[in-house]
Parts: C-alpha cells; structure tokens; sequence
C-alpha cells in the first residue's frame, strides 16, 4: 500500500487526476471503476478541466460505478447515474454506452442483475484501475462492516451510520433508499489497481484502521493491505491518527522516482 499524504483536498484531487491521465495515457480504452460520493466532486472537476485543456480524451474509456442504490429512477438526482451524469460524463468525450452502473429495479432480480454486472466487467477484460473513497465506518462501495471478503456484486441493506451520513443528499420530502447494489469485496481486489482517496478528520479513524489493520471484516477497506497495487491519497486531516507518516512521506519520494524511470502502471 502506497500511501501518499497531501497537504489539503485540492492537492489530493490533482494528483488523483494525474494519475488517472497517466493511466489513460498507458492504456486509451482503460476499464476504469469509478465512485460517488463527495470526496471525488474535485477529481472529477479536475478530469473534466484535463479534457476542456485537451489533455486526456475518455473516448475510448469504459467506466463501471462502484454502486447505485436499489429501485432508483436514473432522473432522480440522487441516483449515482445522475451523479455521475453532471459530475463527469456530460463534461467529457465518453460514449455513455460504455459507462455502467449496477442497477436494479423492484422487479428485477438483484441477485441475476449482480451476476449481469460481474459479467459485463469480466467481458470487457475486467478493471485496470477502481477508484474508492471510505466510509466513515470503513466502507468501500457500499461493502458495509461485515461484508464477505468474498462478496460479489449484490444488493446491500445499508448500516444506520450510513444512511444517516448520506442524508445531508436527501430533502425532507424525499424517500431515502436503505438499501443499494454495490461491488463486491473480491470485485474490488480483481482490479490491476485501485486508488483510494479520503479527505478530512472525519475519515482518520476509517484511514488508519484501513492502513494498519487489523484485517477484518469491522473494516472492510482493510482487505486492501492485500492487493498487491493500492495507492491511497490523503490530506493532512485524513492522516492524522497515522502513526507512520514520517515513514509513508520518505517511501513515496523513493516510489516516485522508481516511477519517473519505470512507469506507474507495470501491470496493466
Ligand atoms: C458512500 C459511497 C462510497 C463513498 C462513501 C464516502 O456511501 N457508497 O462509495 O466512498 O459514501 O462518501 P463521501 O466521499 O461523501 O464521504
């Protein structure tokens, strides 16, 4: 796990953003698994600034979200589809044919429309880099504590905790889904990379529960000590219980020339 700590949102957003343009550099037609949420909101409006200064072209681009949340009308604004709509795709050069989300509806079947999401990611070669942000209980996607390791694409009931973070999205009148089809653990872990970025004190506990284990489904964002691939990006608030930081900060100055003579992305 390379873990780089950055002094505010900003930077964290910019050197997100560099990074998925080198990937996209690397590889033209990247699978790429995207997230919602509103850590991402500043490394999509830098993504969509890179393309407007032509300087990194989705046309050829697949992306598949993380999560959407259960019998959600795509038009509703807080469907991720909608997100995702405003927040990127309606502001750069990608066909919306090739941008997924698993969805399902009250007369689907979530465990068939899991499977469906499974395979269409698997079909086009499977994911070379997933982007994740973290709950504040130590979610990624909508994996919630106690999540299977081995969990799959499927439908989730969402904790209290969550439910209630993500309300400050819902108005008064507005019926909050409790329930949501996310990626799985193992989804996850299958991506040649992953890069997750967290910003805020809100998220230090969650980042250094994360970081230095235990290994354990309380939380699930600690599976990725396993991968052999994860960059993780924060800012100084997000890093403040870390006990290593002096450690991480030296690694990933010797990491970036490792990555300046040899490239970023050795296993694409
Ligand atoms: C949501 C999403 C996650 C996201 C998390 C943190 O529940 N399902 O993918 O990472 O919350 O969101 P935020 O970035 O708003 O803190």
């Amino acid at each position: 796990m390379q873990v780089l700590i950055f002094d505010d949102k900003k930077a964290v957003a910019e050197n997100a953003a560099t990074l998925l343009q080198k990937l996209i550099l690397a590889k033209s037609n990247a699978n790429i698994g995207l997230a919602t949420g509103s850590t991402p909101i500043d490394l999509y409006k830098q993504l969509v600034s890179l393309y407007k200064n032509q300087q990194i072209s989705f046309a050829q681009v697949n992306t598949f979200n993380l999560d959407e949340y259960y019998d959600i009308d795509e038009n509703n604004s807080n469907s991720y589809r909608y997100f995702m709509n405003s927040q990127l795709f309606d502001h750069i050069d990608i066909d919306k044919n090739n941008t997924y989300l698993p969805t399902c509806n009250a007369k689907q079947d979530p465990r068939k429309q899991g499977e469906h999401f499974e395979q269409q990611i698997a079909a086009l070669g499977g994911l070379d880099l997933q982007l994740l942000g973290i709950g504040g209980n130590g979610h990624i996607g909508f994996n919630e504590p106690s999540s299977s390791f081995a969990s799959r694409t499927r439908i989730k009931s969402l904790t209290e905790q969550t439910v209630s973070d993500n309300s400050r999205m819902f108005s008064a009148d507005e019926q909050q889904p409790k329930m949501a089809m996310t990626m799985g653990i193992a989804t996850i872990m299958d991506a040649k990379y992953v890069l997750l970025i967290a910003t805020g004190k809100n998220k230090a506990q969650a980042v250094n529960a994360m970081v230095n284990g235990p290994l354990s489904a309380s939380c699930p964002a600690s599976i990725l000590q396993m991968h052999k691939n994860v960059i993780v990006m924060i800012d100084s608030d997000a890093a403040s219980l870390l006990a290593n930081k002096d450690y991480f900060t030296w690694v990933s100055q010797q990491n970036h020339t490792i990555n300046e003579i040899y490239g970023q992305f050795p296993d694409l």
